[in-house]
């Protein structure tokens, strides 16, 4: 593709990810702007939280390989389900959601998860540090939403850390020995 292309579609993304399409819903404009730009930035973490799960899942190695191989497989398809309620939510306020890989690698606020881990063990405090990020950011989001004057936002918002919270606990509870 020539530069000239490159170049047209990224102007093109970059107005998508700005315009507010009309609604019939009664939520005035300003908040449906702003409330698109707050999931747009959770619908990034979401899936870059996603994708770090399968990288877990496929490269884990040790002890306790098909206990937390298999617990993976459950974890992404719960955050899947958030993902698709999350890009709904925003689309349904007028928004785009902003999907792509290079738009989630541009929007995502998670550290870089590392793409040389094997360790059972190392794979879980990575994953878990990838979750608190996730889960801390979402329940900043259930806040502002809801001071936004989006209910239903910050109620979906809530769903989602809730989840978020109980993955984070299965995962912890490997890492953590009993009293
Ligand atoms: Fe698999």
């Amino acid at each position: 593709m020539s530069s000239a292309n490159t170049r047209n579609i990224k102007d093109a993304n970059q107005k998508a990810a700005t315009r507010l399409y009309p609604t019939r819903n009664d939520l005035p404009e300003e908040t449906r702007a702003k409330v698109v730009a707050v999931m747009n930035e959770r619908l990034a973490e979401l899936i870059d939280l996603a994708l770090v799960i399968k990288q877990a899942h496929w490269n884990l190695k040790g002890p306790q390989f098909i206990a937390v191989h298999e617990m993976l497989d459950g974890f992404r398809s719960g955050i899947d389900a958030h993902v698709d309620e999350v890009a709904e939510r925003l689309v349904q306020l007028g928004g785009t959601a902003l999907g792509t890989v290079q738009q989630v690698s541009k929007n995502t606020s998670l550290e870089t998860y590392p793409a040389d881990i094997h360790r059972v063990e190392d794979h879980l405090k990575a994953l878990a540090d990838h979750y608190a990020g996730a889960g801390k950011r979402v329940r900043k989001s259930i806040d502002q939403t809801d001071e936004l004057g989006d209910a239903d936002s910050s109620d979906l918002l809530t769903g989602v850390s809730r989840t978020l919270d109980s993955n984070l606990w299965f995962i912890e509870a490997h890492l953590q020995e009993s009293a």
